[in-house]
Order: C-alpha cells, then sequence, then structure tokens
C-alpha cells in the first residue's frame, strides 16, 4: 500500500509544529506508521542548508539564491526521506512544504507562480501533498506568538506588509486547491485547532481507505 503525504502550512506562529506534533501522537496512538519531518531540513544536508537560509547574518542573500536553496533542500528531502517512507507505507507528516516556498517566494517576494511550480515539480520529482492542512492566523498575532520564544531568524525578521502578503498567498492556494488544501482557524485555542485538524485528518484517511 502506498503511503499518504499530509503537510502543515501556514505564517510564522500559526501553530504548525505543535499541531503536528498534537496529530503525529494521535496517529501513532491510532497505530499507523509515521514519519514525521519538516522543511526546510529533513536530512542532514537539508538542515545544513536550513542553517545557511535562516542565518540572520545572510542579509546580503539574493531571492533567487534563496529560492534554488529551498528547492535545493526539498529535493535531498524528497529523495532521501519523504519517498522511501510513502514507499514503505507510511504517513508522512511535513512541518511545511512547496505551499510555504510559493507563499514566501511568490506572495512575499513576487516571484512567478508559475516558475515556481516548475521548480517545485523538478525539486519533488512530481510528489504533491494528498492533504494540506493550512492554519491561518493574523500575521501579528503569528509574530506575537513567536517573539521571545527563541531568536528570530532571517524570515522572520522580514516586514508585517511582507507577512501579509505570504498569508494571503497561502489563501490564494487554498482557494486554488479547495480539494487538498483544508483551511483551519490558528487563533482559536490549541484544543480547539487541534480537534479541528484531526478531524479533517481521520476523514481524509477514511475516505482513502488508508
Ligand atoms: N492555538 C494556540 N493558541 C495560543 N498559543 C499557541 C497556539 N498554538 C501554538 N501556540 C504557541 O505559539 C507559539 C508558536 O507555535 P508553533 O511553534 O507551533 O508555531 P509554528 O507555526 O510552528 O511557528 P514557526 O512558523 O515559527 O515554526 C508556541 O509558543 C506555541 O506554544
Ligand atoms: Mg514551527
Amino acid at each position: 500500500m502506498k503511503g499518504v503525504f499530509i503537510t502543515i502550512e501556514g505564517v510564522e506562529g500559526c501553530g504548525k509544529t505543535t499541531q503536528l506534533r498534537y496529530l503525529g501522537r494521535h496517529l501513532a496512538e491510532m497505530g499507523y506508521p509515521l514519519e514525521t519531518t519538516r522543511e526546510p531540513g529533513g536530512t542532514a544536508i537539508a538542515e545544513a542548508v536550513r542553517a545557511v537560509l535562516l542565518d540572520p547574518a545572510h542579509t546580503a542573500m539574493t531571492p533567487t539564491a534563496e529560492l534554488f536553496l529551498y528547492e535545493a533542500a526539498r529535493a535531498q528531502h524528497v529523495s532521501e526521506r519523504i519517498r522511501p517512507a510513502l514507499k514503505a507505507g507510511r504517513i508522512v507528516l511535513c512541518d511545511r512544504f512547496v505551499d510555504s516556498t510559493t507563499a514566501y517566494q511568490g506572495g512575499g517576494r513576487g516571484m512567478a507562480w508559475e516558475t515556481l511550480n516548475q521548480l517545485h515539480a523538478i525539486a519533488t520529482e512530481g510528489l504533491w501533498p494528498h492533504l494540506t492542512i493550512l492554519l491561518d492566523i493574523a500575521v501579528e498575532e503569528g509574530l506575537q506568538r513567536v517573539q521571545g520564544v527563541r531568536p528570530r531568524d532571517r524570515i522572520e525578521e522580514e516586514s508585517l506588509a511582507f507577512h501579509e502578503r505570504v498569508r494571503q498567498a497561502f489563501l490564494q492556494i487554498a482557494s486554488l486547491e479547495p480539494e487538498r488544501v483544508r483551511v483551519v482557524e490558528g487563533h482559536h485555542s490549541v484544543e480547539t485547532v487541534r480537534e479541528r485538524v484531526t478531524a479533517l485528518v481521520e476523514e481524509f484517511l477514511r475516505s482513502h481507505e488508508f
């Protein structure tokens, strides 16, 4: 049996990592074979690229260099980790994936979506998430949540307007692919969001007879 590829997306601090942890625990308790991972990262090489991408010292990085680094990390991650896990029949839960690149590089930096989609296809060799949970939240609220929790990375240093464009791009992706991308309001309590995410994923797994 083929695996199921589920991604969690959204702006900084919307609750992706928190919800992925709960969802992972829940699915493992239900007995599903599971692989949890994140982007950029997920393998030694891709984590090394992540460190380059997020380093606040790298203010001189050009948008094109940034884009290729994200896609390079993704190519390694998909090939080394995600595809093998799916082939082994696991549910792969990934914290951010292609939609983040479309939202940040397309929405945030203004790069052409068509070009981005072509690069995604090269990096993933055509692999696309089966289900994506988009946690939507006001950018100020999300940024406020992560403030003080850890030092700000290079992307979090961007302006509010940048993050607002990212949020709108995520919502646009959801409206273009409503079957795949399900929007959950992220401003509710952790518990409420958890219930909604769990219900969506369980419904998806039932309907796909995994
Ligand atoms: N629904 C919620 N209500 C209030 N606080 C929350 C909620 N979900 C998460 N948090 C808190 O907000 C902070 C950011 O959450 P989390 O790390 O899960 O977000 P994220 O989307 O993974 O952020 P990033 O984009 O920076 O990786 C954490 O301190 C977390 O405990
Ligand atoms: Mg996170």
